[in-house]
């Protein structure tokens, strides 16, 4: 029995290790060398002592892996090191063009590479400090993820603390978290039992289970994990790819065993035909094999293109075909009113999904490919989520086929339905056509965009077809009896619905703009434009020429931007969303917040602000702005003529900054004097 604290404390320490050493030999050696049952007590004796001293409890304990609902976040994430994605090619030239290019690249005749499985499952970034784990987030767009830390802690083959026999420490790991086939079907089925809707396949379940809102669902869903790159290593030397998987297999991360060294294109080609049989045989979904240069400073020394690494490649095996009948062609309409044809198809299973639908595109697609109703169509689904009918077999026409029209008029609403001369798509000319409305409500309530749980598209659809929401602003004017009485649901279920309307307020101006739905401006654009401008009047006022200027910003996306808050619909929908409470400024990071507790007085004419911009400016930055100076005053910015003021600031002693100078201090969020 642990009387004193000071036994306690090393009681945990030593349970700890223990229960990580059987963690490890557990789930990531699959050798486990006690029973389920004295494991068990081991992390009861833990729990216990922890609930005796929780002074004691550590981020890393074991203990700690499934974290209270309420700590839940996640915030977008910059990666270390960008998380580029691998090129990848269907066929065997052009491995041999890669190959080609390394070999000229390197200005060697041979080169070895390292073959590996490449996991479906989605790729995550892990963080180390010293050697402690810090973070894990999604890949997100490469440069930016998301922060799911809370959700990978419950998988039990990420180390939460890195082991005592590596070298690494300060570390980011790269890595497929995934769902292993027996699993992924035993809880399908109970799924099913239990009445509920299941996934479609391996992938989908774990991308959807790790942006899961609460640590506990994640924590009973069978994922796992496979790394397979050190991104980032400072000060510990390593030669070669497989030194550093070897090094994070010593450091306790779950690593493939099925790999190979290979030199030269030709053993890579058989390892790749071996696996295209063999991948069946697996207990986890592989859509490829990915080729990679193993010699590090062959590595650095081929680097990236912006998008890939150029010393890596995946070669992916073909898609899964089959054949299906087109049994009609629906029409679709789409949030900015593009109408978009999609087969109905005679169910087919695919890659273990059933697909009954593929999109057709536009009316040029369906004339290209000649598809009718009543074909029988080649589909596939390319290792991908998106099933696409690749061709008709003409042969088995009999004459009963129907030639599809493309309708004039929008299937909805009945509006006209033109195409734009350089566009496509048709569209249905009316802004106010449920359909589009549905889609934009839909899109606004969105993860991506504001985030509010449980208004799905069903929901949306009854509150539209009622008339209870006619713009995204009724949203937020919505109350409990409307929706209780628009669908059927407990009081409960209602109580939480308006309570993520309320809570979507505060999302910030960067997913305010994204939940808008400016066409062609997606998730970047949405970012880039709360990054430069702060604030939602300032995106509107900006003009074309203006928004070109940014980098990132096309004039396409600029036309789309300024057209959208030209429309006085917009503008009043905006002002609407204002008066409900809907904050329209950019978050503000807490190390942007720099001026945090400084006043600042304006005098005299600003060149390069108005006195507003600059005020709105200081404010973003945690700073106050106040018309008179005192002695709490602690910098006045001067433009021309500044008169009286000046003079009072330099005789109180105050820090006195011209434009330029307050210019600079903005830009480098420093404050230099
Ligand atoms: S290496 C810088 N190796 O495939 C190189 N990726 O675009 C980083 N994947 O995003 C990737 N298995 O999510 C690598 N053995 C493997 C992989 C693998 C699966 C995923 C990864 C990546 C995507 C390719």
């Amino acid at each position: 029995m642990v009387e004193s604290k000071e036994e306690a404390k090393e009681r945990i320490a030593e349970l700890r290790k223990e229960i990580r050493y059987h963690d490890r030999k557990y789930y990531v050696e699959d050798d486990p060398e006690i029973s389920d049952y004295e494991y068990d007590m081991l992390m009861e004796e833990l729990k216990e002592l922890e609930e005796r001293y929780p002074d004691l409890v550590t981020p890393d304990s074991p203990t700690q892996r499934i974290a209270p609902m309420d700590t839940v976040q996640f915030q977008g994430v910059e990666h270390k090191t960008p998380m580029l994605s691998l090129d990848n090619t269907y066929n065997h030239d052009e491995l041999k063009e890669f190959h080609e290019r390394v070999c000229r690249g390197l200005g060697v005749d041979d080169v070895e590479y390292v073959m590996e499985l490449k996991m479906d499952g989605l790729g995550v970034a892990l963080l180390y400090g010293n050697r402690l784990l810090e973070r894990g987030a999604t890949r997100g767009d490469g440069v930016m993820g998301e922060d799911i830390t809370t959700n990978l802690k419950t998988i039990r083959s990420i180390p939460l603390k890195l082991t005592d026999e590596t070298v690494l420490s300060d570390i980011e790991v790269r890595g497929e978290v995934y769902m292993p086939r027996d699993e992924f079907d035993a809880m399908n089925e109970e799924r099913l039992k239990k009445g509920e809707e299941p996934f479609a396949n391996p992938r989908n379940a774990a991308a959807g289970t790790v942006r899961q809102k609460d640590p506990r669902v994640v924590a009973e869903r069978p994922l796992d994990i496979f790394v397979y790159h050190l991104s980032h290593h400072p000060d510990v030397e390593l030669k070669t790819h497989r030194e550093c998987m070897d090094e994070l297999r010593k450091a306790g991360f779950r690593v493939n065993e099925n790999k190979a060294k290979v030199s030269g294109i030709q053993e890579a080609l058989d390892y790749i035909d071996h696996w295209e049989d063999k991948k069946k045989d697996l207990n986890y979904e592989i859509d490829g094999i990915v080729i990679k240069v193993n010699d590090l400073e062959h590595q650095e020394r081929l680097g990236a293109t912006s998008k890939h690494p150029r010393w890596a490649i995946a070669y992916k095996y073909p898609a899964v075909r089959k054949t299906t009948v087109i049994n009609d062609i629906e029409v679709q309409v789409g949030r900015t009113g593009k109408l978009t044809p999609v087969a109905i198809l005679e169910p087919v299973l695919l890659s273990g999904t059933t697909v009954s639908r593929a999109s057709l595109h536009n009316e040029d697609e369906i004339e290209r490919k000649d598809v009718r109703v009543g074909d029988t169509v080649l589909v596939e689904k390319a290792g991908e989520i998106i099933p696409q009918v690749v061709k008709v077999i003409a042969e088995k026409r009999d004459g009963s086929q129907k030639i599809f029209e493309m309708p004039r008029e929008c299937p909805i609403c009945g509006s006209r339905a033109t195409r734009l001369e350089d566009e496509v798509a048709r569209r249905c000319v009316n802004a106010q056509c449920p359909a589009q409305l549905k889609q934009r409500l839909e899109y606004w309530g969105s993860r991506d965009a504001m985030d509010i749980e449980g208004l799905g598209p069903k929901l949306l659809g009854k509150l539209v077809d009622k008339g209870a929401v006619k713009s995204i602003a009724d949203i937020y004017r919505l109350g409990k009896i409307q929706l209780v009485s628009v669908e059927r649901m407990a009081d409960k279920s209602a109580r939480n619905i308006l309570k993520a309307i309320e809570g979507s307020k505060e999302q910030g101006l960067a997913r305010v703009v994204q939940g808008l739905g400016i066409k062609y401006a997606g998730k970047r654009a949405a970012n880039v434009l709360a990054e430069n401008y702060g604030t939602l009047d300032s995106i509107m006022e900006a003009n074309r020429n203006e928004l070109e200027e940014i980098d990132e910003i096309g004039p396409k996306i600029a036309e789309s931007i300024v057209s959208f808050f030209e429309d006085e619909r917009n503008r009043e929908m905006i002002e609407r969303l204002k008066e409900a409470g809907v904050k329209m400024e950019a978050e503000v990071e807490e190390a942007e917040r720099f001026l945090e507790g400084k006043r600042f007085v304006l005098t005299g004419a600003l060149e390069s602000f108005t006195r507003d911009e600059a005020a709105e400016i200081i404010e973003r930055h945690g700073g106050r702005v106040t018309s008179s100076i005192s002695g709490s005053t602690d910098y006045v910015v001067v433009g021309n003529n500044p008169g009286s003021k000046l003079d009072k600031a330099r005789g109180l002693g105050i820090t006195v900054l011209d434009e330029d100078e307050f210019g600079k201090i903005i830009e480098e969020r420093y404050l230099s004097v």
